[in-house]
């Protein structure tokens, strides 16, 4: 009877540590944290955010915070548009290492894009654009093979376009319009293998960076993107040449109305012949 008891209770504890609601990963809970600290939220809408809440952010597929997504108690996706957030990216996201989705467009975020999220292996959707990211895109991006949406749009981004990314297989939309990008941009996006149906990135991709060039964008810069001092040579140089030709103009002319009058019975004997 004895041993029986004892087999009993521990199954219904065993039951009862298995049906608790989960905890948070651990992990998860650093990223998000990590990623609250970071970020100034004068909106006051993650409010929600809290110490708290972290270590039970994911139950299952219910989240307990404003715009994260869970599955299967692990965070799978971030969305966080349009809230006026500021700060800065927190390298901790890489520690949401279930990520899918990470959205945080249209806020006022500022610093560099971590290169850190290169570790979120199941990441499909990165779409920061609209904020004032700066510093360069990180080339290690190009290890997230799921990628399938990279919207960097509207931000402060410098440097050239990491080749790499255009290797992106599951790439279908690529956008870097509007950034302070410079440099030739790479074949990889314009010209994207046939055989393996990559879809071609247009100019809408690229526009806004006076710095880009090369197709699907007008080759190496010509007049609208000339040095001042490129300008002022050009300028000098068409003033300097405006001025021989209508010097030798008027010398030509000179000359010529010098030989008229020169040869004044010439012209009496071409009149007497009109007769
Ligand atoms: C978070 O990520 C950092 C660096 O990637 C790692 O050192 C740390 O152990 C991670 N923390 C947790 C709780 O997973
Ligand atoms: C904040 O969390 C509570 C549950 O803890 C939830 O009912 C509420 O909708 C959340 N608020 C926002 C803005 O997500
Ligand atoms: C990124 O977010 C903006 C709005 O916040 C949206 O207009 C845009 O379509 C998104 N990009 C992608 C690739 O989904
Ligand atoms: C694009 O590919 C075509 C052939 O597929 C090639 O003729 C052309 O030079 C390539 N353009 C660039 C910019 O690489
Ligand atoms: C560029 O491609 C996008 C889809 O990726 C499309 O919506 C847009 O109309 C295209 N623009 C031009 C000028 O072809």
């Amino acid at each position: 009877m004895q041993p029986l008891l004892w087999v009993v209770v521990t199954v219904l504890h065993l039951l009862a540590l298995v049906t608790r609601p989960a905890l948070s990963d651990p992990s998860d809970e650093a990223c998000l944290s990590n990623l609250r600290r970071s970020m100034t939220d004068p909106g006051n809408r993650l409010c929600n955010w809290t110490a708290a809440t972290f270590v039970a952010s994911c139950n299952g597929f219910t989240s307990y915070l404003h715009g994260v997504t869970c599955n299967n108690g692990r965070v799978y996706k971030l969305a966080l548009p349009g809230l006026t957030l500021g700060g800065s990216l927190s390298p901790y996201l890489a520690n949401c290492t279930n990520l899918q989705s990470l959205d945080l467009s249209s806020n006022a975020l500022t610093g560099p894009i971590p290169p850190q999220l290169s570790t979120l292996l199941n990441l499909a959707v990165l779409n920061l654009s609209a904020n004032r990211l700066s510093g360069t895109i990180p080339p290690q991006l190009a290890l997230c093979a799921y990628l399938n949406f990279i919207d960097l749009h509207a931000n402060l981004l410098s440097g050239t376009i990491p080749a790499q990314l255009g290797l992106l297989a599951r790439l279908s939309a690529f956008d870097v319009s509007y950034n302070r990008l410079e440099g030739p941009i790479p074949a990889l996006f314009a010209n994207r293998s046939d055989d393996l149906a990559l879809p071609r990135f247009n100019a809408s991709s690229f526009v806004g960076n006076r710095g880009l060039y090369g197709y699907p964008l007008p080759p190496e810069r010509g007049g609208r993107g000339l040095s001042v001092p490129a300008i002022v040579g050009i300028g000098l140089g068409s003033g300097l040449l405006s001025l021989v030709l209508s010097f030798t103009a008027v010398c030509v002319w000179l000359r010529a109305t010098e030989r008229t009058t020169k040869a004044p019975g010439e012209e009496g004997k071409v009149s007497h012949l009109d007769y």
